[in-house]
């Protein structure tokens, strides 16, 4: 459940207010309030460049605060010639600009059946900018990378919460010299705002937005690969159709890098009425590191596809906004749905795969709507309750983060059990007498019977 404004502003801190920090727009949906999770509406998708203040934001820790000043990113590990670069060092090198969707790997988690831990997002983890910096490849040739290098490892400003490990991933050579890949100080014509990553974030096009390091103090050029939590545990995915809801054994998972091909039906929205008539469907579509060349739209459930009309704003690795004419023959209810192609000849599935951390979602949305005499709006449903937290899941469990971390969540017994085990190993403290106390709790409000 995502929490209301009012409790949103509750918990804001002073020191996040006093960061220079902006508030994002009135709609975005506030998964977590924090650490940052905030996600776009469906009526976002409504322009080529995302705003700012409409961007989702995902962040593991709380947002730092750098002194532009002090400030400097250091390039070291396998170079000739370490570097140490303050921003305008950085700002000597040649500026490139480019507009990239980024989307986090989890956006549509909550789609996934059965269902997973972690942020609920449903369509709104995905925003599409203009960023500009210069080139991580310039920045490596300046330092020298030697024939051993094999990936290249970023770590940022942030600092991790309790004892989580440090967020530090990695990507391979090959993309870190990519000419498309950027260390950008600029979103949107803006240096970068603190929740994205001031004064200096990764970009890594058509990539899931993990490789996309904010913050960024640290590149280190390695010879091996790296094994932190963030790259060895986390942002994994079976290399192979696995069992629904069913453990996947390590050997199996591979890192999650490139995105899939994906289209959103921005408009209608589920349970629309519309009334009889000619009407629009509109949304927008990605894929990875493929331009869309193509989208088809049905009215009838699949049976029948059309050629959306693409819009003309179009680049590599940005969305393509897109829409189709529809008048609908009689009143009753319709199920729409939207299928990208790219140019590889790619298109997103029409059954989803499972995967155990619910990344990548992709497959072909369905929308259904009612035709008839009037039209509206469905009524959104009725906020979810919940009974309030006891004092000792209180105690164990807010202070990191607030209580809308949890309360989102639809988790078995295991699930929750796994859950509480793992943030007693990033530092909650959890009484052994108290911990069957605390999963019955949390499975009674916020649970699910499989
Ligand atoms: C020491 C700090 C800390 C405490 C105390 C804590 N958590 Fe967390 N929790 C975190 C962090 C850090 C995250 C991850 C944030 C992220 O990655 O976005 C998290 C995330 C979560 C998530 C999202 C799913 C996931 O695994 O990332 C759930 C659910 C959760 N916590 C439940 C709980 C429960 C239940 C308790 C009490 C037993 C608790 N937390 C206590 C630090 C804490």
């Amino acid at each position: 459940m995502a929490v209301s404004r009012r409790h949103f502003f509750q918990t804001l801190s002073a020191a996040a207010l006093a960061g220079g920090w902006r508030l994002p727009a009135a709609d975005m949906i506030i998964r977590g309030a924090r650490p940052e999770d905030f996600e776009m509406p469906l009526s976002g998708f409504d322009s080529w460049i995302t705003p700012n203040e409409r961007f989702f934001v995902r962040t593991h820790v709380y947002t730092p605060s750098v002194d532009l000043a002090a400030w400097r990113l250091r390039v070291e590990g396998e170079v000739s010639a370490p570097l140490t670069l303050s921003m305008n060092e950085l700002k000597q090198l040649p500026r490139v600009e480019l507009v990239s969707v980024l989307e986090c790997a989890g956006n549509g988690r909550s789609f996934y059946q059965p269902t997973l831990a972690g942020l609920q997002w449903q369509h709104g983890a995905v925003g599409n900018g203009r960023w500009a910096g210069v080139r991580l490849a310039d920045v490596l040739k300046k330092a020298g990378y030697k024939a051993s290098a094999k990936e290249v490892l970023f770590n940022g400003a942030d600092v991790p919460i309790g004892t989580m490990p440090d967020f530090q991933r990695a990507i391979p050579l090959e993309k870190a010299l990519h000419a498309d890949t950027m260390l950008a100080f600029e979103m949107n014509g803006q240096p970068l705002p603190a929740s994205h990553g001031f004064p200096l974030r990764v970009i890594a096009p058509g990539w899931a937005g993990d490789s996309w390091v904010k913050w960024l103090t640290h590149i280190e050029v390695r010879d091996k690969e790296f094994d932190g939590f963030f790259m060895k545990t986390a942002y994994r995915r079976p290399v192979r159709t696995v069992t629904p809801g069913a453990p996947v054994d390590a050997s199996l998972m591979t890192p999650v890098t490139l995105l899939g091909i994906k289209s959103v039906i921005a408009s209608p929205v589920e349970g629309q009425m519309l009334a009889e008539g000619p009407a629009t469907v509109r949304g927008v579509a990605w894929s990875g590191e493929s331009p869309v060349a193509r989208v088809d739209v049905s009215t009838d459930n699949g049976r029948t596809w059309q050629p959306a009309k693409l819009g003309t704003d179009q680049a590599r690795y940005a969305w393509r906004m897109w829409e189709a004419q529809w008048t609908p023959r009689q009143a009753g209810s319709y199920v729409l749905m939207a299928r990208a192609f790219n140019r590889a000849g790619e298109t997103q599935p029409l059954v989803q795969e499972w995967n155990p951390s619910g990344y990548l979602w992709n497959v072909v949305q369905q929308v259904r709507v009612e035709v008839g005499a009037k039209a509206g709006l469905p009524q959104s449903p009725p906020p979810s309750t919940y009974a309030p937290f006891p004092e000792k899941v209180k105690t164990s469990c807010i202070g990191c983060h607030g209580e809308e971390m949890i309360t989102g969540q639809r988790l078995t017994r295991p699930q929750w059990e796994r859950e509480v085990d793992k943030m007693k190993g990033w530092g909650a403290s959890v009484k052994p007498e108290d911990r069957s106390e605390i999963v019955d709790y949390l499975l009674s409000q916020f649970g699910l019977k499989r």
